[in-house]
């Protein structure tokens, strides 16, 4: 494994939607959600748009890391859905950058910075690519049945961006899918087409309970698999970066990790559910903040439909 993330930069829609804010759309308080979600608003685009968003959070990404979009030899994009059904999000994003070198999506729904990852490190292993761009987008609002309140309640929307270049900064990757639709899936619909039966797109569907059995048992499981093979323990882990889905899935899995509430860090409270990036916000914060440094021990580890999860030890350099 050769690669580190050099920088970090995130653009969230300027809107924000508190719990009672939802309160006064569908039968929900800021109670329940709160209670069995730790969410209490998110950010939920009006006018911006997905392109908007990665743009400016690749921006911000390449400033910090004194570059400029000529220093980019490709651009990786993790998105369950892009402004376009094609192109992909990461030619639009090259088309605001003014690049031209390869560009492409990843879709691994809410583990999809960690496949990206993954992606960007055969790229550098292999010296196919020396500075990459990576960037999250996620319209979940676009998604998500406005009169369901099991589901929309637990989304929001955002862009993250890293510069991606060469180190050893990535110590350990696992990726898994396992092959179940029926948790957690959104149809696309059939089209137009006269000649077959009319699909129509509909909205996400998600067994609520049995994605959250999913989630603590997965975390707990490849986070275990993460220390086996490099032998350690949680004792030599710093922060724990957890998909931000649920507060009650994160405390879950921490205590069954039997680790202190500190190296658990949480942004859910402010943007919920933003599915591929939702960890790459928290990094971003946690750096900014100072909280990570030079030789901070992290693990990340996500999961989503498919089922899939990813999980990756980093030590920051
Ligand atoms: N406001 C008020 N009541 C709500 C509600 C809301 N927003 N959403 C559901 N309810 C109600 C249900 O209708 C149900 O009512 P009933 O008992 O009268 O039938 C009750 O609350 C309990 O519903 P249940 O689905 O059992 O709640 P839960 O404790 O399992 O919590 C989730 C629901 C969705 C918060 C929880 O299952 C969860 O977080 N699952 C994982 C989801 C996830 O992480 N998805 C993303 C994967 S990447």
């Amino acid at each position: 494994m050769k690669l580190r993330i050099l920088s970090t930069g995130v653009a969230v829609p300027e809107n924000t939607v508190t719990n009672d804010r939802l309160s006064e759309m569908i039968d929900t308080s800021d109670e329940w959600i709160a209670t069995r979600t730790g969410i209490r608003s998110r950010h939920v685009a009006t006018g911006e748009n997905l392109t908007e968003l990665g743009e400016r959070a690749s921006n911000i990404a390449l400033e910090r890391a004194g570059m400029t979009p000529s220093d980019i030899d490709l651009v990786i994009c993790s998105t369950a859905r892009g402004d376009f059904v094609f192109p992909s999000f990461a030619c639009c994003i090259s088309e605001k950058l003014g690049l031209t070198c390869p560009a492409f999506d990843v879709n691994a729904a809410c583990s999809g910075f960690i496949y990206a990852l993954d992606v960007a490190d055969g790229y550098i292993s292999t010296g196919k690519a020396k500075n990459i761009l990576l960037v999250c987008g996620e319209m979940m609002s676009r998604m998500v049945d406005w009169t369901d309140r099991s589901t929309c309640v637990l989304f929001g929307d955002g862009a993250a961006a890293c510069v991606i270049t060469s180190g050893s900064a990535l110590k350990y990757l696992r990726v898994t899918a396992d092959g179940n639709t029926r948790l957690l899936n959104m149809p696309a619909g059939s089209g137009n087409s006269p000649f077959a039966p009319r699909v129509e797109p509909g909205f996400m569907h998600m067994l609520g309970q049995e994605v959250f059995k999913f989630a603590v048992s997965s975390i707990v499981r490849e986070t275990e698999e993460a220390f086996s093979a490099l032998s350690i323990t949680a004792e030599d882990i710093d922060l724990f970066l957890l998909h931000q889905a649920n507060k009650r899935i994160i405390d879950m899995a921490r205590s069954r990790l039997s680790q202190p509430e500190e190296k658990f860090p949480l942004n859910i409270g402010s943007y919920g559910n933003i599915s591929s990036v939702s960890i790459p916000i928290l990094l971003d914060e946690l750096l900014t903040a100072g909280k990570i440094k030079k030789g901070s021990r992290l693990l990340l580890s996500a999961f989503g439909a498919g089922m899939t999860t990813g999980t990756c030890v980093i030590v920051w350099e």
